[in-house]
């Protein structure tokens, strides 16, 4: 380990310095180095390619593109202040902030406190982030995910935030997980309805069952559950997902990060390495709630990092954890039914140079029909992509990767990487598009992709794939991201074959003048980094979120605050609709029934965001309106 603070570090900081490049001893370095040789750019671009641009001028960029516009509202300039900007003649309210009450007798958030363990899971949670909406009757409920939490504000008064007592780890675990929570809309605009009998507060002791190939196995079993069926709680939900039949999917995504030993030196079996579990947990829960010391109880973490399903429409129903659909750093979980009836599932896994993939039903979607059993089988395959534009999915069964269907669902990582998938620059969410046959995948950054270890080798991902330039990877230390798209062959999201090309490759075309300028549809006036949330809306808008390096400075001067932008996949534009506030995420979309209102997520924003002054700041959904009150979009 290292004599970092790994409390002050983003979940993706933590996985390398637990797991750090073998023979690189300064990775900023590294880095230089490897930004300055400027790698060969490869892959196929829609919209020009960043060298292709050189000669043409990449500040022009957009004028070579069609020049209508479908977008109903003026793009915004960047921000780097600490509150929200939308367009002109849109305008934002809080719906949700952390810590408000889901239930009367229970206060709004003491910003001296970070509130008190009795009511936290009472309250809205924090680090707001993946949302769907769900029409129940004549109501409206948002089911939404609290991914973690920033423990220095929740703990104020404890050194570093770090608890020092079971009851802050209570507190700590109830602030994260899932709200569900009816909303209506008054006079002064929309608000959580206390006291709705939909409101739940889902956490990281809330029980719920395993289903698919492995549950009851011994993988999964422990002194709490010797069935191998049960489990409590779901881990650092990220983004999410929605089925056609009206349930909620959350996704685990850095689950590792919250198990720890107090054992010292405890020897970590290689599943554990592949996925970053080590033996200092994040909020030490270790050392105040047995369950998280591995030591302890070895398949506990084997019991996390799953899909997971909720029904909002029905508060004392049981979630279930999704064997089925692979056990990794789940970012969102992407739905859509095949023209036959079989439900596909499209997820990332965020981490450097992990995969792609795709679960398809073996049962068939009858709307109205018994859904219960549809994600508990089927199959999960992983993606390969060629350098010429095509690519397939590999499918991870008994027969390929030599493993039990069990083992493929709990070290799912290991069994992609006996088929030969392509290691990606981090996938986060996945989106698919409900007016034509294509889906996108945003990939965030990898500044270690291409990079090479003191050795000469070729960095890897946690398990040694390397990860190599080319393909939808294109860019060696690669720290603006692309959004890679594919077009199933056949119209068939269930079709064994793809094409592939990337919609964008996101840079900054007035510090760079080569590949890292970005594609050809990014200019001066819309230039981001790191694209994370993803949502396309019922009229095919690609709208992207960031969760990048907000500095406006070096090379990222001018790209300002995180943001959400909206893309046409027709013409390649993409314009920026809205800016977060300094240091927050943007992350989490839906919209009202009526498409007259957009819900945002503003997670861990770092100014006083949104009371003002002298307050803590909280992870808020807002509601964003046209003042006409017209479609959002
Ligand atoms: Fe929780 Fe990969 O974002
Ligand atoms: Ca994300
Ligand atoms: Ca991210």
């Amino acid at each position: 380990m290292s004599d970092v603070d790994l409390s002050k570090l983003s979940w993706d900081e933590r996985d390398e310095v637990i797991n750090p490049p073998p023979a690189v001893t300064d990775f900023d370095r590294v880095v230089e180095a490897a930004i300055s040789r400027r790698g060969f750019l490869g892959g196929l671009l829609v919209f020009g390619s960043g060298a292709a641009a050189l000669g043409s001028g990449l500040l022009n960029a957009s004028t070579a593109l069609a020049s209508t516009s479908r977008f109903a509202f003026k793009p915004i300039p960047i921000a780097t202040d600490g509150t929200v900007h939308v367009p002109e003649g849109y305008s934002w309210k809080p719906l949700a902030k952390w810590g408000q009450p889901l239930f009367s007798g229970v206060s709004d958030l003491d910003h001296e406190t970070g509130g008190d363990v009795a009511s936290s899971d009472k309250v809205f949670g924090e680090n707001t982030d993946g949302m769907e909406l769900f029409v129940i009757g004549d109501k409206q409920v948002i089911a939404i995910n609290h991914e973690y939490v920033n423990e220095d504000i929740n703990l104020p008064k404890n050194e570093k935030g770090m608890p020092t007592s079971a009851d802050d780890v209570v507190k700590l675990q109830n602030l994260q997980g899932v709200t569900v929570m009816e909303i209506a809309e008054g006079a002064d605009g929309w608000s959580i309805v206390v006291d709705s009998p939909f409101n739940r507060r889902i956490h990281h002791r809330t029980e719920m069952v395993l289903d698919g190939p492995a549950a009851g196995s011994d993988l999964v079993k422990t002194d709490l559950d010797p069935t191998g069926t049960k489990v409590l709680g779901t881990l650092n939900n990220c983004g999410s997902g929605k089925t056609p039949w009206g349930t909620y999917l959350t996704c685990e995504e850095n689950f590792n990060g919250y198990f720890g030993s107090t054992v010292a030196d405890a020897k970590l079996p290689d599943d554990y390495k592949r996925y970053g579990i080590a033996a200092e947990g994040r909020y030490a829960y270790e050392k105040f709630d047995e369950r998280f010391d591995f030591s302890k109880h070895p398949n506990e973490p084997r019991k996390q990092g799953y899909i997971v399903e909720i029904n909002p429409a029905d508060p004392t129903s049981v979630p279930v954890k999704h064997t089925a659909l692979g056990r990794f750093k789940h970012e969102n979980a992407a739905c859509v039914v095949a023209r036959d009836g079989r439900v596909v599932v499209y997820m990332g896994d965020d981490e450097r140079g992990e995969f792609l993939y795709r679960w398809v039903s073996n049962g068939i979607y009858v709307p109205g029909g018994d859904t219960s059993t549809l994600l508990s089988d089927g199959t999960l395959s992983v993606a390969k992509f060629n350098e010429d534009g095509a690519g397939e999915w590999l499918a991870l069964t008994p027969e390929t990767t030599g493993m039990t269907a069990a083992e493929v669902a709990v070290f799912t990582r290991m069994a992609a990487s006996k088929v030969g998938a392509t290691t990606m620059d981090r996938p986060e969410w996945v989106a698919v598009s409900p007016v034509a046959a294509e889906a996108y995948c945003c990939l965030t950054n990898n500044s270690r992709r291409g990079v090479k270890t003191d050795d000469g080798k070729i960095r890897g991902n946690a398990g040694g794939d390397p990860m190599a330039v080319g393909g939808p990877n294109p860019r060696e230390a690669n720290e603006y991201g692309q959004i890679v798209r594919w077009y199933p062959a056949d119209e068939d999201h269930t079709a064994g074959g793809f094409k592939w090309d990337l919609y964008v490759m996101a840079g900054n075309p007035v510090v760079h003048k080569d590949a890292y300028a970005g594609s050809g549809n990014i200019n001066e006036g819309n230039m981001f980094n790191s694209p994370d949330g993803m949502v396309i809306d019922s009229t095919g808008l690609i709208w992207i979120q960031t969760d990048g390096e907000d500095s406006n400075e070096g090379a990222f001067a001018g790209q300002g605050n995180n943001q959400m932008l909206a893309g046409d996949p027709a013409t390649g534009r993409i314009e920026r609709f809205l800016t977060g506030p300094k240091g927050s995420e943007v992350t989490g979309l839906t919209w009202s029934a009526d498409r007259r209102t957009m819900f945002v997520g503003i997670q861990h924003p770092g100014a006083p965001f949104p009371d003002g002054e002298g307050k803590l700041p909280r992870s808020t959904v807002i509601a964003v309106k046209r003042d006409d009150n017209a479609l959002v979009g």
